[in-house]
């Protein structure tokens, strides 16, 4: 590990453009559940067909809104860990870089890194199912809530100010297409790097899963921090097994050799 912490630190610190591309596993030492780990895995214990996906919001919109509202309100009393520092550190250090996340929370903003592209919307960005998709507030939203969200709790989503239509959570749901803005933006910023590093992501939800393949094949070094093997292995470069929290301070210090004073 220590051998390619440093090869990977001397690929960072080398770097011109950097792309991030994280995924749940940035956010569990923060106390955000991922999807797929066993037992913690949100999708281990809830039904994403019941629960994430425009038929599921139509068949049961209080369900659906509530479920919602109980991982918003999980996220809102997180806090960003050292891993979403570090990377807010590495934009600091490499002005022109960019982060993409498959994550609908807003840790990385608050991290302080800007403009994160999220691929798969925001907890934080409700709009109406209406076609015009009218964007809500939370303000409109804490007028009409009957009462705070807890786990399985239903909650009545809000209606639409503008078009009386029912509000939906901002988040890509299964079966529905990427926002395309973020997408040709996270594929053009991937084609276009000296390094890629990919953090927390199991690397089985395309397109998303496509990105570090799209670096590697145009020559960037693809750079994975990961406890565990993913299928994103065979086109990495560098498999740094660790957690976020752990690996990427230590890589960030050792790529602009920092000491832990300095
Ligand atoms: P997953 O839950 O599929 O994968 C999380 C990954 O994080 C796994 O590979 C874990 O090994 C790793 N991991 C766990 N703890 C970690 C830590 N402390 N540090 C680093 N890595 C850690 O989550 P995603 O890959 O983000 O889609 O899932 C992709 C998409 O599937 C999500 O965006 C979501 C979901 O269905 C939508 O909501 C559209």
């Amino acid at each position: 590990m220590a051998e390619a912490l440093r090869r990977a630190a001397q690929l960072l610190g080398s770097a011109r453009r950097v792309v991030v591309l994280t995924g749940a596993g940035i956010s569990a030492e923060s106390g955000v559940p991922t999807f797929r780990d066993d037992l913690t895995g949100l999708w281990a214990r809830f039904d994403a067909q019941q629960l994430a996906t425009a038929e599921a919001f139509h068949a049961d919109p209080d369900l659906v809104w509530g479920w919602y509202e109980w991982r918003r309100a999980r996220v809102s009393r997180a806090e960003p860990n050292p891993g979403h520092r570090a990377i807010a550190a590495i934009q600091t250090r490499v002005p022109d870089s960019t982060v993409i996340t498959q994550n609908v929370d807003d840790l990385h903003e608050r991290a302080g890194t800007r403009a994160p592209i999220h691929l798969h919307g925001s907890l934080f960005a409700p709009r109406c199912i209406a076609a015009a998709g009218h964007p809500a507030t939370f303000e409109d939203i804490s007028e009409s809530e009957p009462g705070q969200p807890d786990e399985g709790g239903r909650v009545a989503p809000p209606q639409c100010t503008s078009c009386s239509a029912l509000v939906r959570p901002g988040v890509v749901w299964f079966g529905e297409a990427l926002p395309q803005a973020a997408l040709t933006a996270a594929v053009e910023a991937a084609a276009d790097c000296d390094v890629l590093l990919t953090v927390g992501t199991s690397g089985v939800v395309y397109p998303a899963a496509e990105i570090p393949g799209i670096a590697a094949r145009s020559g960037a070094a693809v750079i994975q921090v990961n406890p565990q093997p993913t299928p994103l292995d065979r086109v990495c470069a560098i498999n740094l097994r660790g957690t976020a929290a752990q690996v990427l301070p230590a890589l960030v210090a050792a790529a602009w050799e920092e000491t832990d004073e300095g």
